[in-house]
């Protein structure tokens, strides 16, 4: 850390959650953002596993999906020498602060939380309280570095507001201690829609196989779901959100993918039919996705630099947080042990 210029570099965290593969909605949404703002930010990336748990998850399947999904972010451009890579739970003082700031945090807030109602909808036979409190855990993950910016899609926002609002809250209680967040939400990519119901985002959990276009999809799976996208029956190439959602999901990808605006993807498509729109949608996320899967295929199985990787990024995440720890306790009234204290 020891560069002048290092030090200036405003702060990036993100994260994303070890449950199945990612979809072309995190790469549009997030990971493509990860991978530009590496050059540039101070970047930590984490594999958030204790976020997982908020679902019933096989013990064996989760130890796998946090090392492949490590292997994902390096696939797709995450440069270990440029950012910290690391898991979740090889840093304690997330769940620590997490504790700490829940109780900086009001029901009602949690209450509001969209995604927890869309959660404890769909799985009703496991409310629990890790679902409900699971934004003050992402709001330590994010203060616990000191983060200026936070790239994630637009399903995140609310989170990070929360995130805000406690650390403002606390702030104003105990003196400037966090970082107040900045949301990074690009304009393209950050709404990847299902690709049957384009009313709704792209999940890892839509039922229908078609929904969803997956990071390790072949070229064939990719094509075919990109044809079989539901469009509708006005046969003109419009941005129009509400009439046209399906059209625009399509060409919002097309636009995220080849780095160009909606104007831009109007100007090339509004003179074509549905037929062409989709065939080039599905090329240019070909294009993108192939390296990828090539990449991850090789990292994957070279198991040992992996955990070199996740075991280095930990080390030096715990010892930057390490330093928000001692800062929050101490503020707070907590007696800090001797060995805890340093200054
Ligand atoms: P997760 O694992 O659901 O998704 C990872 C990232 O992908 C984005 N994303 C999308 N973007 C565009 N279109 C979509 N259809 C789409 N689907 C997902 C998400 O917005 C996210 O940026 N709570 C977070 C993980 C997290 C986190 C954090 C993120 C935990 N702590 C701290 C940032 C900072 C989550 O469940 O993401």
């Amino acid at each position: 850390m020891g560069s002048r210029e290092e030090k200036v570099r405003p702060i990036v965290f993100s994260g994303a959650q070890p449950t199945g593969q990612l979809t072309l909605g995190n790469y549009l949404g997030a990971l493509s953002h990860w991978v530009a703002m590496q050059e540039d930010h101070d970047a930590l990336f984490c594999v958030v596993d204790l976020h997982a748990l908020t679902i019933r998850q096989e013990p064996e399947v989760l130890r796998e999906q946090v090392l492949s999904l490590a292997a994902l972010f390096l696939a797709c451009g995450i440069d270990p020498e440029k950012s910290t890579v690391f898991v979740q739970s090889h840093v304690p003082a997330h769940a620590e602060l997490a504790w700490l700031l829940s109780t900086f945090t009001q029901m009602g807030e949690l209450e509001r939380m969209t995604q927890f109602k869309d959660k404890a909808l769909r799985h009703r036979q496991n409310v629990n309280a890790g679902l409900f409190t699971y934004p003050v855990l992402m709001a330590a993950d994010i203060l616990l570095y000191g983060t200026h910016r936070v790239p994630v899609g637009e399903d995140q926002k609310q989170h990070l507001e929360l995130a805000r609002d406690v650390a403002l809250r606390f702030n104003n209680l105990y003196g400037p201690t966090f970082e107040i967040p900045e949301p990074f939400i690009s304009k393209g990519g950050a709404r990847v829609k299902d690709l049957q119901e384009p009313t709704k985002k792209m999940s890892k959990t839509a039922e229908s196989e078609l929904a969803r276009v997956m990071l390790l999809d072949d070229a064939q799976a990719i094509m075919k779901k990109f044809k079989k996208a539901v469009t509708d029956s006005l046969a003109h190439i419009a941005d129009d959100e509400s009439g046209q959602p399906g059209v625009t999901n399509l060409l919002n990808i097309w636009g995220a993918a080849t780095g160009r605006s909606m104007e831009e993807a109007l100007a090339h498509f509004s003179h074509n039919q549905y037929g062409k729109l989709k065939v080039e949608t599905a090329e240019a996320v070909i294009a993108i996705l192939e390296p990828i899967g090539r990449r991850y295929r090789e990292l994957n199985t070279d198991r040992s630099y992996l955990w070199e990787v996740l075991q280095a990024g930990a080390a030096k995440a715990r010892e930057r947080a390490e330093g928000m720890m001692v800062r929050v306790m101490d503020r707070i009234g907590l007696p800090l042990e001797r060995q805890r204290f340093r200054g």
